[in-house]
């Protein structure tokens, strides 16, 4: 049977204390709906329908999907309310999946699972054990271990309020029957709501069989209602990239202190200190060694590089046996050819180092392209911007550049030429030539300095 899924993300949020939507808050740099909605992508649904409702058009703007179908309801009256008005959408003969927009890490091996416990004849729910159940709803079995009933934990009798099975809100169903049952849903209940929780004393009503699946851990199907537990949920989350990682042959300095914000593809033999952030697409080889600090974001890190502690690196390709920082930015267009060093206080923006070429101090090449065996000395600028436009320093292999100087761009400077510490230098210069373009010394001896005026 083909399968739908629909996303509730109608809510307020009112304990995240904020004007933002609360599926829109970031876990791993992502929003929480961005997760939910990418999880269901991955289990081939036919189509994914999204309830919103408070802050509906910054939610469709944010997530920005227009593969998936937005419905908006307008008064939030409940989970089962909030089902019935995706409902129009489906086809009958869909399984629906319920997921929410603010519970974002199960895994889809637990949702696979789940979807293999249903189909037109049955239905099948999602549970937890819970360590403190409280606010959930309970999970009501028979003594055979059947399933008769989920109570809201403000209408449980104190008996029922001790089960520590706990409710987690994702189930699947055949649409056909939730298209009978939602009408049928009251607000007969403490808070006045329609639930879809309802539906499950309806079918088993009718006899058909509700087939519960525990899930793994209580974080997977964990609910972010307040800042502190998105906090939690994001430790939760950043130790199982940890994990992956040094499963992978990563050692980490300490596994608290990594952050990963998007997609991390490493080799073996990779070594990363405390506080390092990973985001984007980021991919390392083999014996990379990453200082604390560091921050990289959609690069490409070639096998045994080393980057020093402190450094800032985005969309950068860093070929192998780089050596980069401390203290170093690369920014956009960065590629640093085999072997190239980049020293501390230097920024590289749009910008190709060649093979083995070094920019050791306190340096800014930009829109720059540089040849071979190239040495940049301290302090040296490429004025790159005339206030209006960019135009760009190109540096032939094996050329020396003195410290302190700035090369006004456009400008060419030739093969194994040599420029002087100091110089501004707004022309070509010709291959193996030494440029000094500084002002000439002059020395004036004895020379009384000005006294102060009485
Ligand atoms: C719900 C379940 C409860 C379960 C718990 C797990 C019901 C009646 N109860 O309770 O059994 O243990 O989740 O966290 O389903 N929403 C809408 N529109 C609405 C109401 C809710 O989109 O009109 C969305 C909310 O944004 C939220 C989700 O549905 O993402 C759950 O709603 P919430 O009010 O938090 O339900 P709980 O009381 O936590
Ligand atoms: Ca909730």
């Amino acid at each position: 049977m083909n399968l739908e899924v629909v996303i509730l993300a109608a809510g307020q949020g009112t304990r995240m204390k904020s004007k933002l939507p609360k599926v829109l808050h970031p876990l791993a740099g992502k929003p929480l709906l961005s997760h939910v909605v990418s999880n269901a992508k991955k289990l081939g649904a036919q189509a994914i329908h999204v309830v919103v409702g408070h802050g509906a058009e910054q939610v469709k703007n944010a997530v920005g999907d227009f593969t998936v179908n937005w419905v908006v309801q307008e008064q939030q009256l409940g989970t089962g309310h909030a089902v019935a008005q995706a409902m129009p959408l489906l086809s009958k003969d869909s399984i629906a999946l319920v997921l929410y927009g603010d519970v974002p890490l199960t895994s889809v091996e637990t949702l696979k699972g789940l979807l293999h416990k249903v189909d037109e004849q049955s239905m099948a729910l999602l549970t937890v054990n819970l360590a403190n159940p409280t606010g959930y709803g309970r999970i009501i079995r028979d003594t055979q271990g059947q399933v008769q009933a989920i109570i809201e934990e403000k209408d449980a009798t104190v008996e029922q309020r001790k089960i520590r099975e706990g409710n987690t809100g994702i189930l699947a169903v055949p649409s056909r029957k939730l298209q009978e049952w939602l009408p049928r849903l009251s607000t007969n209940n403490a808070q006045g709501e329609y639930y879809l929780t309802d539906t499950i004393a309806i079918a088993v009503a009718e006899g058909m069989p509700i087939n519960a699946v525990v899930a793994h851990t209580e974080e997977e199907v964990q609910g972010v209602n307040s800042r502190q537990q998105l906090a939690l949920l994001e430790r939760w989350y950043q130790l199982q990239k940890a994990n992956e990682l040094m499963a992978q042959g990563v050692s980490l300095a300490d596994p608290a202190r990594l952050d990963i914000r998007g997609q991390v593809s490493v080799a073996q033999d990779i070594f990363i200190d405390a506080n390092v952030l990973l985001e984007g697409n980021v991919s390392i080889g083999e014996g990379v060694c990453i200082g604390p600090n560091v921050v990289i974001k959609n690069s490409v890190v070639g096998e045994g590089v080393t980057i020093l502690a402190n450094s800032v690196i985005e969309s950068a390709e860093i070929e192998a046996g780089c050596q980069v920082g401390p203290f170093a930015r690369l920014r956009p267009g960065t590629h640093l050819a085999q072997g190239a060093k980049i020293g501390n206080f230097v920024e590289i923006k749009k910008a190709y180092i060649g093979v083995g070429s070094k920019v050791s101090h306190l340096s800014y090449v930009g829109d720059a392209e540089l040849g071979k065996e190239v040495n940049i000395g301290a302090g040296t600028i490429t004025c790159n911007y005339d206030g209006a436009n960019k135009f760009k320093t190109e540096i032939s292999d094996g050329v020396f550049v003195g410290s302190n100087t700035a090369l006004v761009a456009p400008i060419k400077v030739g093969e194994n030429a040599t420029i002087g510490a100091g110089s501004t230098l707004s022309r070509d210069v010709e291959p193996n030539t030494l440029v000094v373009a500084r002002a000439i010394t002059r020395v004036i001896k004895d020379w009384q300095r000005p006294t102060k005026k009485k």
